[in-house]
């Protein structure tokens, strides 16, 4: 099962190269209103600081994260992807053997990033240079992975906050164009929506929590996640919240602990603010009960465990649609030959991987390989 997400970012990145927009793959994304605190919710999953943030709105392009948990100590890959290469090369440009982290943009390929910060850097320069640096927003994502032994297996998506009053360059129906935005990610029936809210606003006015209700109306690829508990005023707690008493969401509430802006301007490292986070539900008294479904760590494992078994779901039908692909670009390529090869090959790949896959974890799904094999 551990081999089920890698695969799917491997098609994911032959998708967004050959622009098949009409095949959806499962995801997760992050929504909510700005400064709820979704880039820290992401920062503390990875566990490393490399999300721009800041007051206002600096998410200004969508960004598909793909974490790829690798064992300690393995080699790294060869980088297929650099130009100057035809086989794969293994020497990366990073020194000595024992780097376990980096980070791969798709629009730099063949260049590997160990420094979270120039991770964070590249991010900043690659949303400027598609939407200027005048606070515009732009629907083009930018797609990061990240490889380290040190994040479980997740596709995110972070996308720009809901945003009421234009500033800057930004149009006056800004708020309607990251509405669009959001939404053309979140109605993908494959996407799990990760819905954050402040717990020191009043729930019902979560725009988080409004949007997911337009697109999934019963709750059914919604988790709740409830930032900001340590900021809630004394004598109060976010237990109704976290119960599912105020607002029920099937795949339920999970409270985190994020770093406030004071444990950013110090420089608070991540690995202290998880203890810290651990530290504040085990000796809450509202919370104590309940501390082992609440924080970062239960969110990542929650979210993982969802997203396998929903990609488990969707294979049928994305052998089906990939098929279908197939069959389009075989009638393309019979019409008008040659320059259509790019694209047939690339379906060849995604389907490749699919049996692979298939052969391997799918016994369950009939005929599956031999479907493949035949066509
Ligand atoms: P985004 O705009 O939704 O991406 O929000 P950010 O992650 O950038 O967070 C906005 C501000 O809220 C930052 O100053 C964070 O330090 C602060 N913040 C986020 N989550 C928490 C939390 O759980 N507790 C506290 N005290 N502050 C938080
Ligand atoms: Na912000
Ligand atoms: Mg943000």
């Amino acid at each position: 099962m551990d081999n089920l997400i890698p695969v799917i970012n491997k098609l994911q990145d032959v998708f967004t190269t050959v622009g098949a927009e009409a095949i959806q793959l499962p995801q997760i994304a992050v929504v909510g209103s700005q400064s709820s605190g979704k880039s820290s919710v992401l920062e503390n999953i990875v566990g490393k600081d490399f999300l721009p943030r800041g007051h206002g709105i600096v998410t200004r392009r969508p960004l598909i994260l793909q974490l790829v948990h690798r064992k300690p100590g393995s080699p790294r890959p060869a980088l297929p992807d650099d130009p100057s290469s035809s086989g794969g090369h293994t020497d990366d440009g990073i020194d000595g053997e024992d780097v376990e982290e980096w980070g791969e943009f798709l629009h730099a390929p063949g260049k590997r990033f160990i420094s979270f910060a120039e991770i964070r850097k590249e991010i900043e320069a690659e949303t400027d240079r598609v939407t200027g640096s005048n606070k515009g927003i732009s629907s083009k994502p930018i797609n990061l992975r990240i490889y380290s032994p040190n994040v479980l297996n997740l596709t995110l998506v972070d996308l720009p906050g809901i945003t009421k009053v234009p500033v800057g360059d930004q149009p006056e129906d800004i708020e309607k164009q990251i509405r669009t935005l959001v939404r053309s990610y979140i109605s993908n029936p494959n996407c799990i929506i990760l819905a954050v809210t402040p717990a020191n606003v009043d729930l019902a006015n979560s725009d988080a929590l409004k949007l997911a209700k337009t697109i999934d109306p019963e709750g059914n690829r919604t988790i709740g996640v409830c930032t900001k508990i340590d900021l809630m005023d004394a004598g109060t707690d976010a237990m109704d919240i976290l119960s599912g008493r105020v607002v029920p969401v099937k795949l339920g509430f999970i409270g985190v602990v994020n770093r406030s802006q004071a444990d950013i301007n110090t420089a608070k490292p991540i690995a202290d603010s998880l203890k810290s986070e651990e530290q504040f539900f085990k000796s809450h008294p509202a919370y104590q009960a309940i501390a082992h479904r609440c924080g970062t760590a239960y969110l990542s494992k929650a979210l993982n465990k969802l997203l396998m078994h929903h990609i488990r779901d969707c294979l049928p039908d994305l052998k089906t649609r990939i098929n279908a692909h197939m069959a389009e670009a075989q009638q393309a390529y019979n019409a008008y030959g040659e320059p259509l090869m790019d694209k047939f090959n690339k379906g060849s790949l995604m389907l490749q991987i699919i049996t692979k896959f298939c052969s391997n974890y799918c016994g369950a799904i009939e005929g599956t390989s031999r479907d493949i094999q035949t066509n």
